[in-house]
């Protein structure tokens, strides 16, 4: 299988591209970071892998399209292809936010995501297979006022991914839409307050390959996570919000926010 994953210089996309490569697929590893796309390529041949580094800013969503359909035709056609790629949010309440704070966020994890998705469903469509996924956040299932940056952006890419199965699983084209809790990566080493559940980067690769293998809609986890969310979603969100902010400050040195 020929697996393009975005967001793979570290954490989850760097985890899930080692997964694929040690069950004999071939990858390819695409991000900003040139330097860190190397380091990770070359780990992944070293254990006889097959691997290619991608370097690329999903930021860029005009040119996205052309340079993935250009890779596509490159490399044979993609099998799947994982919208992993994403930033951390700013971390700040409504009232102190400035639309210049939430920009970037907007840009990578909605628009740059959707891009990914949208110019990886041509060639598929056209070929009548292949698999998308898009990696967005559990962030996306409530909303949080430390959060609001990124999880309208996942909760967008959310919407838009479950919205494109609709149309693409009847022609051929299947559609995983993830939704992890805490992971343990670049993202959330800098965050100061308690992660509950926390997964390994490993351990959530595992747990996406697996969902995404047996053709889910949806792979949610870690389950604890999952039904805390279940739960605070009956309760009245003011109130949830209080327990979030409450849980969140002894730890914290800087604004909480949930990944
Ligand atoms: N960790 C968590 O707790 C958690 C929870 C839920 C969802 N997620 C989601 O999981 C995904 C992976 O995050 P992670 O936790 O593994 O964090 P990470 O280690 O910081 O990885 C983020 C990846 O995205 C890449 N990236 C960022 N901006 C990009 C851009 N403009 N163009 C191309 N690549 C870009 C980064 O590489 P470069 O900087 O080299 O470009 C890096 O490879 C993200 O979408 C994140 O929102 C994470």
């Amino acid at each position: 299988m020929k697996v393009l994953i975005t967001g793979a210089s570290s954490g989850i996309g760097a985890a899930l591209a080692r997964h694929y490569a040690r069950r004999g697929d071939h990858v390819w590893l695409a991000a900003r970071r040139a330097d860190r796309l190397a380091d990770e390529v070359a780990s992944i041949r070293s254990a006889d892998g097959t691997a290619h580094a991608v370097p690329l800013d999903i930021e860029d969503a005009e040119a996205l399209e052309p340079a993935l359909l250009e890779l596509d035709t490159k490399v044979g056609g993609f099998d799947a292809v994982i919208a992993n790629a994403g930033v951390g949010g700013k971390g700040t309440t409504a009232s102190r936010m400035r639309y210049h704070d939430v920009k970037k966020v907007l840009a990578i994890n909605f628009t740059g995501a959707i891009a990914t998705l949208l110019a990886a469903q041509q060639p598929m469509l056209a070929r009548g297979r292949g698999h998308l996924v898009a990696v967005s956040s559990l962030a996306a299932e409530l909303a949080l006022p430390i959060a609001l940056d990124y999880g309208a952006a996942k909760a967008g890419l959310s919407y838009f991914t479950e919205a494109m199965r609709l149309d693409l699983a009847p022609r051929g084209v299947q559609v995983t839409l993830v939704h992890p809790g805490f992971v343990k990566s670049e993202m959330t080493a800098k965050n100061r307050f308690p992660m509950p559940f926390i997964l390994d980067t490993d351990e959530a690769a595992a747990l996406i390959v697996r969902g995404v293998d047996r053709g889910a809609a949806r792979v949610r986890f870690p389950l604890a996570y999952v039904a805390a969310f279940a739960l605070a979603k009956r309760l009245p969100l003011s109130l949830v919000a209080k327990v979030a902010q409450a849980q969140a400050k002894p730890a914290s040195r800087g604004a909480p926010r949930l990944e």
